[in-house]
């Protein structure tokens, strides 16, 4: 029996959220460790394992599994679209932390990438982690060719020019600008929010859904990405390194424009609730029964402190 179908006969619906959430965490662990090869020559497969395995929260990869299990979806197309979510951002983080963006020495409470094994290592392994992305949604047999297509562009969408890289882009020429509030949604949408957004899409994509439940659920997500990114800028000036595992005070010192820096902290965190309100809204009006874990997942965007 494959990886992939072990898992599948795991996680009934009944479960508490949080056993539920560790057994779907060390699922994912398993297939990300099974996945990012270890033998990928001249050390680009340990640095890849680095950059991607023991850390992290895990987030997109549950919005993937949580929208999949509200929609009875194709268990191995979720796992597989979770893992390739997990991989795009986990390159996102590698590149976002080298000196030419916001050269960072600290990720997942571990030195960079970069740091451990050098800029041009990090850059290939970001790359490769990409391109692996799109063949853990593309396997030979076990997943339908037309929903792996669905899965692919949904992903390739959200992280490319329209998205996560175009995001990133205006992050770096945002620099020292004084960002006006719709401009500053629109950078975090792309930069951050896409993806999280792809996720509860991709998720939704391996069932099958009417067009009110999926605009529900793309409402949902859009709300909960932008959150995300709120409270990652909250964080940034109200805990310690050691909390994030990723140095704190960052954006300041890099002079750039975040919810905290444009609308102040108290504001930053009543637009961090008002989102919050809005993500519950939208699960309510998907007419879908099983919407009780995006619930609690986006309860845990906005409380979350690390
Ligand atoms: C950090 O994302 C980068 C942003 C998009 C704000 P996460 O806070 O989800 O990072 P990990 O995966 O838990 O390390
Ligand atoms: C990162 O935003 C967004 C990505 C696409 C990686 P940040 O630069 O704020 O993320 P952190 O704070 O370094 O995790
Ligand atoms: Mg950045
Ligand atoms: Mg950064
Ligand atoms: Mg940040």
């Amino acid at each position: 029996m494959s990886l992939f179908s072990q898992a599948a006969a795991a996680v009934p619906t009944q479960l508490p959220f949080d056993t539920w959430l560790q057994a779907e965490l060390d699922t994912v662990e398993s297939a990300l460790s099974a996945w990012v090869p270890e033998a990928a020559p001249a050390g680009l497969g340990i640095a890849m394992r680095y950059g991607v395995l023991d850390g992290g929260k895990r987030l997109r990869p549950m919005l993937v599994l949580a929208a999949a299990q509200a929609v009875q979806g194709h268990r191995e197309a979720a796992l597989r679209a979770a893992c390739a979510v997990e991989l795009i951002h986990a390159y996102s983080l590698v590149h976002d932390d080298m000196p030419c963006m916001d050269n960072d020495i600290l990720r997942r409470g571990k030195p960079t990438v970069h740091v451990k094994y050098g800029e041009a290592q990090a850059m290939l392994a970001g790359d490769a982690m990409q391109a692996l992305a799109f063949e853990v949604l593309t396997p030979d047999e076990g997943v339908p060719p037309a929903l792996q297509a669905k899965l692919c562009s949904l992903l390739a969408r959200s992280a490319g020019h329209a998205g996560m890289a175009g995001g990133q882009a205006i992050d770096l020429a945002s620099v020292g600008m004084p960002l006006d509030e719709r401009a500053l949604r629109d950078m975090h949408h792309r930069k951050t929010g896409a993806l999280l957004q792809a996720s509860v899409l991709m998720g939704a994509a391996c069932g099958n859904v009417d067009a009110v439940a999926w605009q529900a659920l793309s409402d949902y997500g859009d709300a909960v990405g932008l959150a995300f990114q709120v409270v990652d800028d909250i964080l940034d000036v109200t805990q310690a390194s050691e909390t994030l595992g990723k140095t704190a005070g960052k954006d300041m010192n890099n002079n750039k424009p975040t919810y905290v820096s444009i609308l102040g902290l108290p504001a930053a965190r009543v637009h961090a609730e008002e989102l919050r309100q809005k993500a519950h809204e939208a699960l309510a009006r998907s007419g879908l029964a099983h919407v009780d874990r995006l619930k609690v997942l986006a309860d845990k965007v906005v409380e979350r402190d690390s």
